[in-house]
């Protein structure tokens, strides 16, 4: 299981769905999330490599990676991968005796810092009322929404910008919803998923995989019907109550989730290889029989070879790279399948196992491991005997265990196979 570490403001009910009906693990991924209080902890921790993914705002984005000015006082080389939400509802909430906009002049009105992205829509929906930045109102640094949802509650500022279950509390608390920030700013884009262009660079199938799910977790949580209430409700802490509008806001158009667009996953490396959005099939060489696949460019190579061209002999174990399951040959070279993308392979020399023999007139090794009946279940069967192929003869048993090092086998077939290959060979 490859785990993911990704730094969140505000928990995500898309990450929690994904979880809840183990969209990651079927990936192989194991998702560790954790909030953050502020931008440049956020960016730096990724930066250093103790995140490999944000939700964060795309204003954050283009501050780190192309303002010389940023709080850390370097540049990320930080890119989005998907849009996320347009705001989940985000408005200007009074405090206590706050009755409409008018009421802020003079007034302390709290932002997270004030060159972010939410303070200059705060700005814009305060001045289609005729307050000017400057003259009619003091700002104050609050960081991140639920400070300032509690510092709204205890009256350290007369007004701030809430979204989500924030809302849903404080409009329960009879605190008055002054304006909602899709009133006055649209398109608006207020959460996105980012990564440095060298992890996404150096991941493109685990990118891939994580976005698959991502995409099932949003689909599903705006199909879902009342089974994922108690979800909604524990993610933005309102009571059962509150759910409806939770739900409202999701699906808004203009404040809710993002759903990818139909021909537009995320692919990896955040899209910037300049691959098409609409991709030319790709040529691929398998057995030696050509063929043309349509599928994104990242798609791994195990899934183009079992999905679309039939070819089942190589197995999906790990999904990692880590379990020789999935092994094909590329030019020769045992490759693992399951974390090689099909754009890489694109005009080489692969070969599988049903390359190498078939029932009718079975590989040297083939024959060898029915002799001497070396498998149990099979599963690992395919990757060991591409691996074996491609082993020197003359090999003594040390140095084949060794060759096959990177072959697990659940069964503890291990000695059997062994010997069929030293069989083999002789
Ligand atoms: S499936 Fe385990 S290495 Fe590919
Ligand atoms: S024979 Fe079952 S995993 Fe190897």
């Amino acid at each position: 299981m490859r785990t993911l570490r990704i730094g969140y403001f505000s928990a995500s009910p898309i990450l929690a769905l994904a979880r809840a009906h183990g969209l990651f693990a079927r990936h192989g991924l194991a998702i560790e999330a954790e909030p953050v209080t502020s931008s440049p902890a956020q960016f730096s921790s990724l930066h250093v490599g103790a995140y490999d993914l944000v939700l964060t705002s795309p204003d954050n984005v283009a501050s780190y990676r192309f303002g010389t000015d940023n709080r850390l006082g370097v540049r990320v080389d930080v890119r989005i991968i998907r849009a996320v939400d347009g705001g989940l509802g985000l408005s200007l909430l009074g405090t206590h005796g706050v009755r409409c906009v008018d009421d802020l002049r003079g007034r302390v009105i709290a932002v997270d810092v004030p060159d972010s992205g939410f303070a200059f829509a705060l700005y814009e929906l305060l001045a289609t009322h005729g307050l000017r930045r400057g003259t009619d109102y003091d700002i104050i640094a609050m960081g991140s929404t639920p400070r300032r949802a509690v510092a709204l509650r205890e009256g350290r500022c007369h007004a701030t910008l809430l979204n989500g279950g924030l809302v849903v509390a404080a409009e329960t608390a009879g605190l008055v919803n002054l304006g909602r920030i899709s009133d006055v700013v649209r398109p608006y884009l207020a959460t996105v998923l980012a990564a440095t262009g060298q992890w996404l660079d150096t991941h493109p199938v685990i990118v891939r995989q994580f976005s698959d799910a991502w995409q099932q977790a949003v689909t599903l949580l705006l199909a879902a019907g009342a089974d994922i209430d108690p979800l909604l409700a524990d993610v933005f802490r309102v009571p059962a109550t509150g759910v409806p509008t939770i739900r409202r806001v999701l699906h808004d158009p203009a404040e809710g989730l993002r759903p990818a667009r139909p021909g537009h996953a995320v692919r990896a490396g955040g899209g910037h290889r300049g691959h098409a959005m609409n991709p030319e099939p790709v040529h691929l060489t398998v057995n030696g029989a050509d063929h043309d696949v349509d599928c994104e460019p990242d798609t791994p190579l195990l899934y183009v070879l079992r999905n679309d061209l039939g070819l089942t002999a190589a197995k999906f174990g790990c999904g990692l790279g880590s379990c020789g399951a999935c092994t094909v040959l590329v030019d020769g070279r045992p490759t693992h399948s399951c974390d090689t993308p099909v754009w890489s392979v694109a005009g080489k020399q692969i070969r599988t196992l049903e390359g190498l023999g078939d029932a009718a007139r079975p590989h040297p090794l083939q024959r060898a491991f029915i002799a001497e009946q070396a498998m149990q279940c099979g599963y690992c069967i395919a990757g060991i005997i591409v691996t074996a192929s491609t082993l020197d003869r003359g090999l003594d048993e040390a140095q084949v265990r060794a060759a096959l090092d990177g072959n697990l086998c659940r069964c503890g077939a291990h000695n059997r196979i062994v010997r069929a290959i030293m069989a083999c060979h002789d």
